[in-house]
């Protein structure tokens, strides 16, 4: 059985993944590791290793003792926290996904997931529907550390036949784990303030479009893309990938429709700045084509099922 390792294993992505593929591949198949120390659950459910990505010999170590042949590179800082620490960002954004695609290119590891991200568009690229190829000018520390990282891995692949699969994630959307620092945070955030104060001040303006997903889907797309077979792989920088669009005032009137009480309010900060740079819509063809992605969420059943698990 081919061993996982999965790098940022406590973040939000990271949580749900690791739960999916322990329960598809078994607990002891898949290293969970992360920077904070161990919790008691953590350890209970399989292996885990507390570790800095940037700690580039004990990454090589962890890969050696437990014979490591697909690794899930989770850890990285997103959009708003990337402003506020330009320097660091880039530095953990970009020097893990050296170190992982050296390892593949060194024939030491197989298999590569590296999670891109809408924030690789700007201000110049087309809003609605934006296409697969296009126009790239991200303004942002984060978009430009995934836009830098996406030419990185399909130059790694071209060059060195490295197999490496990547996803440009939209806000995503779940229960079992905390978004942390990202510009789409609102859009989970307002679930736990409607059931619990029924009112929720939004950090982006009302009518601020974005393309979001919901967890099950996100999940389930991270792990078909990386079982399909590598030829059908074509795009090896990284995959558009689209479920649902909304506003603040539209998931708001979703909830709504559920707590009758619930109040939003608005008040934009810096976030707002990010939000106006990125896509309202994504056309995810391609993923569709290429592996027969399909999302199963809208944001009726997303809301529906959000507000049943939390
Ligand atoms: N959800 C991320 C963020 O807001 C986008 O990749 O930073």
């Amino acid at each position: 059985m081919s061993k996982i390792l999965v790098l940022g294993s406590g973040g939000q992505i990271g949580t749900e993944l690791l739960l999916s593929l322990r329960q598809l591949f078994g607990d002891s198949n898949v290293i969970a590791s992360d920077i904070k120390p161990a919790s008691p659950k953590d350890l209970a459910l399989g292996p885990y290793e507390e570790l800095n990505v940037l700690d580039k010999n004990k990454v090589n170590k962890i890969i050696a003792k437990y014979k490591i042949e697909q690794v899930y590179l989770l850890a990285a800082l997103l959009s708003a926290t990337a402003e506020k620490n330009p320097a660091f960002a880039w530095e953990l954004n970009m020097n893990s996904l050296f170190y992982i695609l050296d390892l593949a290119k060194e024939g030491k590891i197989k298999k590569v997931f590296w999670p891109s991200s809408i924030a690789v568009f700007g201000p110049t690229t087309p809003r609605q529907n934006t296409p697969q190829f296009t126009v790239m000018e991200p303004n942002t520390v984060y978009g430009i550390s995934k836009q830098a990282g996406e030419r990185w891995c399909e130059y790694y692949f071209n060059k060195y036949n490295v197999d490496v699969r990547s996803i440009r994630y939209p806000g995503l959307i779940g229960y079992k784990s905390a978004p942390g620092g990202g510009t789409t945070d609102y859009a989970v955030h307002i679930f736990y303030e409607a059931r619990k104060n029924k009112r929720y001040e939004c950090f982006l303006s009302e009518n601020t479009a974005l393309p979001m997903m919901y967890m099950p889907d996100a999940i389930r797309a991270t792990i078909e893309l990386m079982e399909t077979p590598a030829e059908k792989v074509k795009i090896r920088s990284s995959y558009n990938l689209s479920a649902m669009s909304f506003t603040p005032k539209q998931i708001a009137e979703e909830i709504q429709k559920h707590i009758p009480e619930f109040k939003i309010s608005y008040k934009p900060d810096f976030r707002q700045q990010i939000a106006d740079s990125w896509p309202q819509s994504i056309d995810d063809e391609r993923a569709r084509i290429d592996w027969g992605w399909k999302n199963q969420y809208d944001l009726k059943t997303m809301v529906e099922d959000m507000l049943k698990n939390i």
